[in-house]
């Protein structure tokens, strides 16, 4: 299924691959996230590349704009498909980012990645948010849906975004905008934790309310047989 990305959250380029070979024609895609690449650098991320995979490469960047535009640049080269920056860097970092990645991709005969952007962690509450600044009478919500604006006004293509909040961002946001969602868990996981992942919804669910993609990590990966629990996964709802 082309909307179910694997969070390959291993510590070895050997686990990974060997996972990627467990889910080949199943899955459509491979997160790599900061483990992965702060262990084993970008040849993971090419190995898979060149092996025809998807690659979603979640480094959240954040930092000023010509630093994030040559991180970009950096993974647009590396052929990933897709990758990520933080909406709260603010609009000239995030169009850095997306300039960055067109520019690179027009320069190497390649096809630019999908970027989006993270808007609120989901480890965040009201709490959290207000120690950082953010207007105690602000909602979580509120303060999702004006970064995922600035996220759409900025030219970038999406977002990240919990299951909970797909729906209205969708509504808010349109068809057009790709939404990226964690936070899957439920019926047909042979061992249905939540873990630490607080607001959870069914993979079919979640794209019920307008995801585009969905991120599953161990419920897939920690599994005895991988591939059948991403099957299992897609077939019941929760
Ligand atoms: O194991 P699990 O299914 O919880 O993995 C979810 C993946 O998505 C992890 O790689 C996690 O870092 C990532 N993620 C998340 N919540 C976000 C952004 C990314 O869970 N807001």
């Amino acid at each position: 299924m082309d909307q179910l990305l694997v969070a390959l959250d291993v510590e070895s380029t050997a686990k990974a691959l060997a996972l990627a070979d467990a889910l080949h024609g199943v899955v459509g895609g491979f997160k790599i996230g900061s483990r992965l690449f702060t262990s084993e650098g970008p040849a993971v991320v090419r190995a898979l590349v060149e092996r025809g995979d998807r690659v979603f490469l979640d480094l959240k960047f954040h930092d000023i704009p010509n630093t994030v535009a040559q991180a970009v640049a950096a993974a647009t080269s590396l052929g990933v498909w897709m990758l990520n920056v933080h909406a709260s860097g603010g609009t000239t970092m995030m169009r850095a980012a997306r300039d960055a990645a067109h520019e690179t991709a027009l320069r190497g005969g390649l096809t630019a990645p999908i970027v989006i952007a993270v808007t609120v962690l989901t480890s965040m509450n009201a709490e959290s948010l207000a120690e950082t600044g953010i207007a105690p009478q602000s909602s979580v919500l509120d303060h999702v849906l004006r970064l995922a604006e600035l996220t759409r006004a900025a030219g970038l293509d999406g977002v990240v975004a919990s299951p909970q909040e797909t729906a209205v961002i969708r509504r808010r946001c349109g068809q057009n905008f790709a939404i990226v969602t964690p936070g899957i868990r439920g019926a047909g996981v042979a061992a249905p934790d939540k873990d630490d992942q607080q607001r959870t919804m069914g993979a079919r669910e979640a794209i019920s309310a307008g995801a585009s993609y969905i991120v599953v990590g161990r419920p897939v990966i920690a599994a005895a047989d991988p591939r059948a629990a991403a099957e299992e996964m897609l077939r019941f709802d929760c």
